[in-house]
């Protein structure tokens, strides 16, 4: 019988055989899937990795500090933080185009983490934590072989460059077994069980430009979106829920006043893998109990809506 104990036996057996004693580097996104791959590939030949975690200043409400307190403090894994969001907001001024916003981040990621790998003196090998509907997705995403409806390997092209090889861990693994591999590695559970997160981050849920004020405003009605989903405890009934904000401005009455400010689309899919989704249905009074929140509590926004388009036809991220 399969057990990811087994799993977590094999595949350190595995990356020990692959890499020798050479040096590991490897890029953290924040997200779930590099942080596993990290611990996992730590567990296995330890300092031999050098973990680098390019913050581009683009991640929801207290996550970069997650993944350094975590790194730090719970594993006491060394890790290199670049604090980097002037350089990516910088370079994203004026950007508007989805796929343009996605071609920045992911060429900003790369020189950022190619000048640190030279600093901490290189390596061989590059790990990422690339899992199985990524390693499909790159060679057919629903549109077929030569339709890219999104280029979402933003690293790709980086071991090439480098000269690296690739240690990938996870590549036989879906989104739940990922999960359960980190819980078998004693990642928190609240870590864990995050939704996913794409790799480009806020900017492509700011469509239009991207500014820091315009993601300060979207952190704020993300957190309470994300607040009142746990609170209510679907949670982890959700497979991602996130709140977007959009380029529009409408009329909205506050008190006595007239207001003009910007709209906040909340978005909520249940998945399995991403490929596919379906709308989450929320009760009114959960809605309208987050909308009300949001509209008095963050400044900026005065009117919220809920989207109910499934994928396909839609995708789960607006851009
Ligand atoms: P879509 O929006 O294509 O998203 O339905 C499917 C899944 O992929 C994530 N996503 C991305 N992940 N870089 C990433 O690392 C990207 O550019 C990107 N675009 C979408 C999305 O959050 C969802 O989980």
């Amino acid at each position: 019988e399969w057990t990811m104990a087994e799993f977590r036996k094999t595949k350190i057996a595995e990356i020990r055989e692959q890499v020798g004693d050479s040096r590991v580097i490897c890029g953290l996104s924040g997200g779930v899937d590099s942080a596993v791959a990290a611990v996992l590939i730590h567990e296995a030949i330890g300092d031999q990795l050098t973990c680098v975690f390019v913050d581009h200043g683009l991640m929801r409400m207290g996550e970069a500090e997650q993944v350094v307190s975590l790194f730090r403090n719970h594993y006491n894994i060394p890790l290199v933080h670049k604090d980097v969001s002037p350089l990516f907001l910088g370079g994203l001024a004026g950007v508007t185009d989805p796929e343009a916003k996605r071609k920045f981040i992911g060429k900003t990621f790369i020189d950022v983490f190619e000048a640190e790998a030279r600093q901490v003196g290189g390596a061989d090998f590059l790990a990422q934590g690339t899992l199985y509907p990524d390693v499909i997705e790159s060679v057919s995403f629903t549109g077929g072989p030569s339709v890219t409806i999104k280029s979402h390997h933003n690293v790709g092209g980086l071991p090439e460059r480098m000269n690296m090889k690739l240690v990938e861990p996870l590549r036989e693994l879906f989104k739940d077994e990922v999960r359960a591999l980190g819980r078998e590695l004693g990642l928190p559970d609240v870590f864990v069980g995050r939704h996913p997160f794409p790799g480009p981050g806020l900017a492509i849920r700011i469509p239009g430009e991207v500014t820091r004020e315009r993601c300060d405003i979207l952190r704020k009605a993300d957190a309470i979106y994300l607040e009142e989903i746990r609170n209510a405890g679907l949670y982890d009934a959700i497979w991602q829920a996130f709140a977007v904000l959009l380029p529009v401005k409408t009329v909205g009455v506050m008190g006595d006043f007239r207001t003009y400010d910007s709209v906040c689309a909340l978005r909520a899919v249940t998945s399995t893998d991403g490929m596919t989704a379906d709308i989450y249905p929320f009760d009114a009074a959960f809605l309208s109990r987050v909308a009300t929140r949001i509209v008095n509590e963050v400044k900026g926004i005065n009117r919220v809506v809920y989207d109910y388009t499934s994928k396909p036809p839609g995708t789960i991220e607006w851009e």
